[in-house]
């Protein structure tokens, strides 16, 4: 299902479900696990939040009331893991912008215990996969600092590319088009059906 969060914003799935992940709308019951993640520099630094902003409970609370409370359709999302107790891992959010048919999008795994697993790249791929099959949106893009390996590793795994280098040099701005996507999803379909003819 997807819901216009404003009339400027395309409409956006609220919840999405891959193999061994679900990606649903955040909620208050998630305040002290995200703002653990977010008070963790070793997070949050790779973002370009050098010693992480540091929140306290009055932060989240307007966080929660900014960002959360009182919207209609969701933007941030928590990513859990298919287990029983649907445990939240990370988050996913995605923001709009003045073009038409994209919206920009960034991603952590706050349980740091749970990087290299490939859980980033299946929660890109499978909120893309809604996103471009809704009709509304055609691309997405994320900044990030060219530093940040895993970051770009995940962007190149999903099938982005470099839009933009920022002037400092620090910074570039990675867009996944529903084209390149799907040209890079094409590969491991085929992988797959050739693997269910032997
Ligand atoms: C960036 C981040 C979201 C990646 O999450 P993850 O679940 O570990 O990512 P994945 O396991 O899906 O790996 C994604 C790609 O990163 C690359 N990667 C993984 N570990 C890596 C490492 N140690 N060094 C370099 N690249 C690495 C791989 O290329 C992988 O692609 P592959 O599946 O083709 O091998 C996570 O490390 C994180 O939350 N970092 C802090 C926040 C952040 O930087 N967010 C991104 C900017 S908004």
């Amino acid at each position: 299902m997807t819901e216009n969060c404003n009339p400027n914003f395309p409409p956006v799935p609220q919840r999405v479900e891959s193999a061994r992940l679900i990606m649903r709308p955040s909620m208050r019951a998630d305040a002290d696990l995200l703002m653990k993640w977010w008070n963790d520099p070793e997070v949050t630094s790779p973002g370009g939040n050098v010693d992480a902003m540091q929140y306290d409970e009055r932060d989240m609370e307007d966080w929660f009331s900014r960002y959360v409370d009182q919207r209609h359709c969701a933007t941030h999302f928590v990513i859990c893991l298919r287990d029983e107790a649907e445990t939240p891992i990370g988050e996913f959010y995605i923001a709009s912008d003045d073009r038409p048919g994209c919206v920009g999008f960034a991603i952590l795994i706050g349980a740091r215990d749970q990087w290299g697993n490939g859980y980033a790249t299946e929660a890109v791929e499978a909120y893309a996969a809604a996103l471009f099959a809704s009709g509304h949106c055609e691309s997405m893009r994320m900044d990030i600092s060219v530093s940040n390996n895993r970051a770009v590793g995940l962007c190149i795994a999903v099938g982005s590319e470099v839009e933009h280098g920022w002037a400092n040099g620090l910074f570039q701005t990675m867009i996944l088009t529903e084209d390149a996507f799907r040209l890079k999803r094409r590969p491991a379909a085929n992988a797959a059906a050739e693997s269910a003819q032997d």
